[in-house]
């Protein structure tokens, strides 16, 4: 079973990942990973934390040489800013003088800020932003790094493209029409949005506007898996369906707040002829489907289409335009309190919601090959394969 846990605080030394249960013998190609760090960073909308961080992975247990030796791995990445935050966040030593300059008494709507205070009775909310933040997602962008190494020894890959921002949508319609061209048309822009140019145009114009009034905005994107074997997941008991397990894990990324798989919210709409997913042959009399609507999921267990999510972001908490609260501290009425942050941040939550998925695309995998080392699971592979259900021919 593959485990991953964060530590880490936004302003602090930095961010700790440990993750469990992958096997012997895979080589973490770190330049991946940290690509895949650098474009969280990216994104129209986003605000100044992400010109001070150039985030970057180290491995500290695990591996020799870049290979996994089936040991626990931790990794590290490190927070540029904390030298700015030294007698703020420092963990350990006397507190100094000044070291409450960045208390904060308001907490902020949408934020953990009220809700934390109850849970923990943290006077100074600073206590609640740091590790509520969503510095946090670098982590486990990082952690998905890890998992897309081993789904990319097993041929899976995944992307993400912005489907809308501020109400301003892609006309699906208006898409390329290849996975691959998607993908590329996605990457080739700084909001990662696959739709023409004039729509990227009116996006980015709503995104200015919505600065300009010193407001927030939230969004859609799509995230998609390709190549993933059939078979993955289960319908025996609730826990272990997949469709639950990806939604629990897109649902965890701050300020996501609907997940649909497939064409899930479409199901209220339409009669079930025009839902499901007709089963039929291909031209050289294969087991095809002709639409994907599940999004490449039935009963919890993948079924050889492409696994398709879209996550929907709520608009960003901390606004210029703060808006009403209370301080905690002289029980006065006051506005929210407000720290630098971006417009949007939906460009970067595609990258956090692709390394959801891939860590748990990359469980369930271990789940159904076992293995101890690649190897062992990669001739399991080969196995499976054979017998899978999409290879077996018309009258065969
Ligand atoms: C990549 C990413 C960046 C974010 N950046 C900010 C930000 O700059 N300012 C902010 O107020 N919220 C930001 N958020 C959202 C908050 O972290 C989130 O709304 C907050 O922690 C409360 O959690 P909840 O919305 O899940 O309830 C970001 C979320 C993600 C995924």
């Amino acid at each position: 079973m593959i485990r991953f846990y964060t530590a880490g605080e936004s302003h602090g030394k930095g961010l700790t990942v440990w993750l469990d249960g992958f096997p012997a013998g895979l080589e973490l190609d770190v330049a991946f990973i940290n690509h895949h760090l650098a474009r969280r960073q990216k994104g129209y909308g986003r605000g100044g934390r992400m010109a001070i961080e150039t985030d970057e992975i180290e491995i500290l247990n695990g591996t020799r040489f870049c290979v996994t030796t089936g040991a626990p791995l931790s990794l590290w990445v490190k927070n540029r800013d904390y030298q700015n935050w030294t007698d703020i966040m420092d963990p350990m030593g006397q507190a100094p003088d000044g070291s409450d300059e960045k208390a904060f008494h308001r907490p902020r709507p949408g934020h953990a800020d009220l809700a934390g205070h109850f849970k923990y009775g943290h006077q100074d909310l600073r206590n609640v932003l740091e590790r509520s933040s969503a510095r946090e997602t670098a982590a486990r962008v990082a952690a998905g790094g890890v998992a897309l190494c081993l789904l990319r020894a097993f041929g899976i890959s995944i992307y993400s493209h912005v489907t809308g921002v501020g109400g301003v949508e892609v006309d699906r319609s208006t898409l390329p029409t290849s996975h691959d061209a998607i993908e590329a048309r996605a990457e080739s822009n700084d909001f990662r949005c696959a739709g023409p140019d004039d729509l990227l145009t009116a996006m980015k114009a709503r995104i200015d506007d919505a600065r300009k009034e010193g407001v927030t905005l939230g969004g859609r994107v799509e995230v998609v898996a390709l190549n993933v074997p059939p078979g993955l997941g289960s319908y025996g008991q609730w826990d272990r369906k997949l469709d639950g397990q990806l939604a629990q894990a897109l649902m965890s990324i701050p300020a996501v707040k609907a997940v649909s798989l497939g064409d899930g919210f479409l199901g209220s709409q339409v009669d079930g002829s025009q839902f499901h997913d007709a089963i039929t042959f291909d031209a050289d009399g294969r087991i095809a489907r002709p639409t994907n609507r599940a999004g490449g999921l039935e009963g919890g267990v993948t079924n050889g289409q492409p696994v398709v999510a879209e996550v929907v972001m709520k608009p960003i908490s901390t606004m210029l335009k703060a808006l009403d609260s209370v301080n905690l501290k002289t029980g006065q009425a006051e506005q929210a309190h407000f720290e630098r942050s971006d417009v949007t941040a939906v460009a970067a939550c595609g990258v956090v919601a692709e390394a959801m998925m891939a860590l748990t695309l990359a469980n369930a995998l271990v789940e159904k090959l076992g293995g101890d080392s690649l190897e062992e699971m990669q001739a399991h592979f080969k196995a499976t394969l054979a017998h899978q259900p999409c290879s077996v021919a018309k009258g065969g």
